[in-house]
């Protein structure tokens, strides 16, 4: 069970990193866009603040670009996941990292085919979006359980991620199906951490301790 702070945001990332139960950050180009800084400097930052594993994904379109981006983020980062957009020029540069033992990560992913295509390119993930599916009227829960039960029955070891989950029971749900990974932002881990029960049993004890005067 590995999970993910979806994000680079360096306040969130740092906080989130310092309950010690996450695995690394994850990025898209929308998510670094996002912070008007350099991305090669942002992402040695985000390294500083993770001693996970730090996602990052290319911007080229042709499979050479893909894997010297690939071998430039190995750079900046040791412990780098690069994402490469399935289709055809992303599956070749995986065969290529693959190769090379750069860990990869196939993204953007919306049938069980691309997900069995992408494993067979020897991507160590594979990334279907819960979320954008269900947007457009179908189901990311139906997609997501069916890669899963296809990767386990073919004995398949890429693993897969939940991407795009928007809430707290997403996570659940995406565990529930087996699912070995989920990367979602920090207000659904910090959600997902509250209870109001909590809360009020929390400040009950506090008031209770201080009557007491103890
Ligand atoms: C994963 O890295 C995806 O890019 C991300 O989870 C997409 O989430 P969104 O659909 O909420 O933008």
């Amino acid at each position: 069970m590995e999970f993910y702070i979806d994000t680079a945001d360096l306040a969130q990332i740092k906080e989130a990193m310092s309950w010690g139960i996450l695995e690394g950050v994850t990025t898209n180009p929308s998510i670094v866009a996002r912070e008007k800084r350099g991305f090669e400097e942002l992402i040695r930052e985000i390294a500083r603040e993770t001693p996970g594993k730090v996602w990052c994904e290319v911007i080229g379109t042709d499979a050479d670009t893909m894997v010297e981006e690939a071998r430039m983020f190995r750079n900046w980062a040791d412990r780098v996941v690069v994402k490469l957009p399935m289709g055809a020029e992303g599956v070749k540069a995986a065969s290529r990292l693959s190769k090379e033992g750069i860990e990869t990560n196939m993204t953007l992913v919306y049938s069980v085919g691309q997900a069995v295509l992408a494993a067979k390119a020897g991507v160590r993930y594979v990334s279907p979006y819960l979320g954008r599916v269900d947007d457009v009227a179908w189901s990311g829960a139906t997609l997501i359980g069916g890669i899963v039960e296809t990767f386990a029955r073919l004995g398949l070891p890429t693993k897969v991620i939940a991407a795009s989950v928007r809430g707290p029971q997403q996570v659940l749900d995406m565990l529930n199906l087996g699912v070995h990974a989920v990367t979602t932002s920090y207000s659904v881990w910090a959600a997902m951490m509250k209870h109001p029960m909590t809360d009020i049993g929390l400040e009950g004890f506090l008031r209770d301790w201080k009557e007491a005067g103890l």
